[in-house]
This record gives C-alpha cells, sequence and structure tokens, in this order.
C-alpha cells in the first residue's frame, strides 16, 4: 500500500469544501452556530471540519465502506497486524474492548495488579474474574516495572482455566515485559495475549527501539497514538493479529462502547500520525532516540540526578527499555519528585509526564528538538542546583503491602452490590466495596469484592500514619470505609 496516502483526511478536505446546505448534526452547521469566545480560542478550522457522517463523502466509523477502510488498513500495514481499528476514547476504550473481545461472564483472566483503570472497567463490563499478577516492587525505583513471564508461566499452572492473559507494557517509566515470551506462553494455552500499549505508539516504527507488542505475536495491542506519537488527545488504534479474537465480534463490542458519532477530527489526526511514522518515522526518531540518549548522559553529570536507561533490563521482568522515556531520579538531590516538579513548573515552566516522589519521568518524543532539550537539562540543572545532596533519601521504611487480599466477589459483581459505610477498625472480615490505593505508587492495595483480613487493616493503619495519600474510596482519611452490604 501507498504509506503517503491519506484517505481518510482527504475524504473530509472535499467534504468541507463541497460546503453543502446542511440541515443535519452538527448543530453549530460548520461555524454559522459557533460562539466566538470558543473561536477565539481555537480558531474556525476546527469547526470547519467537524464533519460527520451524512456529509457526502465522509465515512461512518462503525460501518466503515471507503475511506476508512483504507485508512485502518494502511495503520495495520504500517504496523504489521492483521487489522487496526480507529478509536476515539484513547486506549481506554481498547482496554476495555480487548476485555470484552477475550473473556466472558465468569471465565478467568490475568491481569497484573498494577493495570491501569480502564482494565479494571473492563472486568466490570465482561464480568471476567481476575487473577491478578503480584506487584514485584523494583528495589530502587520502587514501582513494578514488568510482568515477569515466570510468575504468569505459574498462574497459568494454577488456574489452567484462564481465558487470557492481560499485561501492560511498557509502563510509564518505559520499561517492558517480555512481551514475545508472554504471547508465546499464552498460546501454549491456546489463550490471547492483550497488551495495554498505551505508552508504545512510536515503538513499530525505529528498529533501535524496543518492539511492540504487534512485532512479537500480541493477540490485541492497544496504543494511545496521542501519548507518543502526533495524533490528537483521545485518539488510539486497537490492533489485531492471529485467529484468537475474532474480528467481526471486536467491530461489534467497538460499536457498542464507542461514540455512535465519532470526531472526524480525531480520526483524520490518526490517519495523519500514521503517514508521517509510516514515511518519516525512522529519520524522526533516530533524532528523538539521539536526543533521549544525549539528555540521559548529561543528566548523569548533573550534581545529585541521575537517569535510569536499559542498565535495569535483565531482572525483575524487565525485558527491554524504550530510551525516550527519561526515568530522572531527583531525590539524591534532597528533594522529592513532587517538591522538584513544583520547582521545575514554576521557575522553568516544564512539567513531566509523570512524578513519583523519587523520580520525575520526562517523555522525549519527535517533537523535541534540540533547543527544547537542551532547555530541558538547563531547568533540571538550575532546580537540582537547589538541593542539600545526599541527605537521607529513603522515603519508604517501613511495613511492606500484605498478600493481595481475596476476591470474595468479582468486580462486576462489586460494582453493583449494594454497600454501606463503616468504621474501618470494625471492617475485618467484611468484602471492601471501593477502591483503596496509596499514592503513591498507585497499586490499589484493596479493590472492590475483596475481603478486608487483620494484616490488611493493620497495614492501612500504618498508610495512613505515614501520611500518605489515599484515592479511591468515599472517605479519604480511612476512618470509614464502604463495605458491601450483606442483609440487602
Ligand atoms: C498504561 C495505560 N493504559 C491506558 C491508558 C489510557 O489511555 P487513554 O488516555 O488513551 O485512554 C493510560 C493513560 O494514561 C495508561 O497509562
Amino acid at each position: 500500500m501507498d504509506q503517503q496516502q491519506t484517505p481518510f483526511l482527504d475524504s473530509l478536505n472535499k467534504a468541507k469544501n463541497a460546503r453543502e446546505y446542511s440541515f443535519h448534526m452538527p448543530g453549530h452547521k460548520f461555524i454559522a452556530g459557533v460562539n466566538t469566545p470558543i473561536t477565539d480560542f481555537m480558531g474556525e478550522a476546527a469547526f470547519e471540519a467537524d464533519l460527520n457522517e451524512i456529509s457526502p463523502g465522509v465515512d461512518y466509523l462503525h460501518a466503515p465502506k471507503g475511506a476508512l477502510v483504507e485508512a485502518q488498513r494502511l495503520a495495520a500495514e504500517a504496523v504489521g497486524a492483521d487489522r487496526s481499528f480507529f478509536l476515539i476514547n484513547g486506549s481506554t476504550v481498547g482496554n476495555q474492548a480487548s476485555m470484552l473481545a477475550a473473556v466472558r461472564d465468569g471465565q478467568t483472566v490475568i491481569v497484573p495488579r498494577s493495570a491501569h483503570r480502564s482494565v479494571y472497567g473492563g472486568l466490570i463490563l465482561s464480568g471476567a474474574n481476575p487473577v491478578y499478577v503480584p506487584p514485584v516492587y523494583h528495589p530502587q525505583v520502587e514501582f513494578p516495572l514488568a510482568v515477569p513471564l515466570g510468575t504468569v508461566r505459574e498462574l497459568l499452572v494454577s488456574h489452567p482455566n484462564a481465558a487470557a492473559v492481560q499485561i501492560t507494557s511498557p509502563n510509564y517509566y518505559g520499561y517492558l515485559s517480555d512481551v514475545r515470551g508472554l504471547a508465546t506462553l499464552a498460546h501454549e494455552h491456546n489463550i490471547p495475549l492483550l497488551v495495554d500499549e498505551a505508552h508504545g505508539a512510536h515503538l513499530p516504527f525505529h528498529p533501535d527501539l524496543p518492539a511492540s507488542g504487534v512485532q512479537v505475536g500480541a493477540d490485541l495491542v492497544v496504543q494511545s497514538s496521542h501519548k507518543t506519537v502526533g495524533a490528537l488527545t483521545q485518539s488510539a488504534l486497537l490492533h489485531l493479529s492471529g485467529t484468537r479474537i475474532a474480528a467481526a465480534q471486536l467491530e461489534q463490542i467497538l460499536s457498542l462502547i464507542q461514540s455512535s458519532s465519532p470526531s472526524a477530527l480525531l480520526m483524520a489526526s490518526l490517519d495523519a500520525a500514521r503517514q508521517q511514522m509510516a514515511t518519516h518515522g525512522r529519520e524522526l526518531l533516530t533524532r528523538t532516540i539521539q536526543r533521549a540518549a544525549h539528555a540521559r548522559e548529561a543528566i548523569r553529570n548533573i550534581s545529585g540526578l541521575w537517569c535510569y536507561g536499559d542498565e535495569l533490563v535483565g531482572a525483575y521482568g524487565i525485558f527491554a527499555h524504550d530510551p525516550t522515556k527519561l526515568v530522572i531520579r531527583v531525590v539524591d538531590t534532597g528533594m522529592n519528585g513532587h517538591i522538584f516538579a513544583e520547582h521545575l513548573a514554576h521557575e522553568h515552566n516544564v512539567y513531566g509526564e509523570f512524578v513519583d516522589p523519587k523520580h520525575i519521568i520526562c517523555s522525549i518524543t519527535i517533537a523535541d528538538d534540540e533547543q527544547r532539550v537542551d532547555y530541558l537539562l538547563n531547568a533540571l540543572k538550575s532546580v537540582a542546583a537547589r538541593g542539600k545532596y545526599k541527605i537521607d533519601s529513603s522515603t519508604s521504611a517501613g511495613l511492606t503491602p500484605p498478600n493481595l487480599p481475596q476476591m470474595i466477589i468479582n468486580p462486576r459483581q462489586a460494582n453493583f452490590a449494594p454497600s454501606k459505610s463503616m468504621p474501618l477498625a470494625q471492617a475485618v472480615g467484611e468484602i471492601c466495596a471501593e477502591q483503596i490505593m496509596p499514592y503513591p505508587p498507585g497499586i490499589p492495595l484493596l479493590l472492590p469484592g475483596e475481603r478486608i483480613d487483620a494484616d490488611m487493616l493493620d497495614y492501612l493503619h500504618y498508610v495512613k500514619a505515614q501520611g500518605v495519600s489515599i484515592v479511591g474510596p468515599e472517605d479519604t482519611t480511612l476512618e470509614y470505609v464502604r463495605v458491601i452490604d450483606k442483609q440487602t
């Protein structure tokens, strides 16, 4: 196929210039109905191009017949998938659709405990029973960076009826699991591997980057094209390979859970981003990788800072590192990640992608030229120079989290079960009805449907005493907890 083509974008251009007399949605009728504050803010062009399938020549995502068939074919060919689907609700909807396509109500699926909440959403929608891969905290980074192959192998032995394995790779930190090994393992058990590759839309386009799941045998791969390549926010791709997942069923699921009025702007941006990466990705990414390598080296030479890379590969399940992610250890400056990030923001207008107590993660993309990378380096140097080096940098002394709690009812059952609030101190033996997640590290201690036991209660008291923020529950002070109301 000719990857220079942008069939959907071209069709919009034609339709836009046709200037029909529209007596249909959108109500703004391509500009006349738009309020000026919004056009003052973003111009008129986006409204003029905000077409839908009623306009002549514009294809429809949920029943594509022309330009969108072509555009999605080009997207599949560009990464080597059998089929690719445009998503207009991010990787969030991709993860939900993957789960719905791979597992049915009551079936078992192997999922990392550190999965994105959209995966949990997929569990609620599908009614599947999750078996969680326990988080293995990396001793230096203090976050689970990968899904160890050996652990999944053991879980498949203890849960031979598992219907799918789902993983996230790469994660926010740019670390990848052994996706090829996991795909082989899943296929030995005749089940699909679903990969949340939200942070890896650029991976297929350069041989020096770790392989994308699409290239190493995963059945479904979800990529947020808005995160690491040049598409609009909310646009993403779902790639299908092989026959373990039925394409027709996947299409139906996507129609069910995505808007029936898909944004042409999002889809056109997917078309254009694919063209850019397929035709110029290699040269653009060569520069990106070089700039990130230069930045990594320079950061390592700034007093008090360190930048992780592939030296962590080979342990704790880590198979590869995406060099475009700068995992910057800042805590040895005497400032934790959040304080360091505040200085970066207020003094230099620099914002990273993710912050944890010890690190700031910066994503270098094809958009970052030398000047932007130098600006980042100068900002890092200037903030690091404020710190008092080598003060005590330990933040996690104390109890380790208890084993994963027992799941009594599955996420879907818990989502619909009646619940009540009660004092946490009296909640041993109760089934939790809400998510309780200390942040950091942002991995749930309890999920709806799981038993609160005495060890967990002790640990929750400990976390509370440490002043760690709690995300998820109604009462974030944890005086009270919402539990399943067994009376109703
Ligand atoms: C690992 C992971 N998966 C999925 C998502 C959801 O992606 P999107 O924002 O494109 O819906 C995110 C978003 O941050 C993520 O980090």
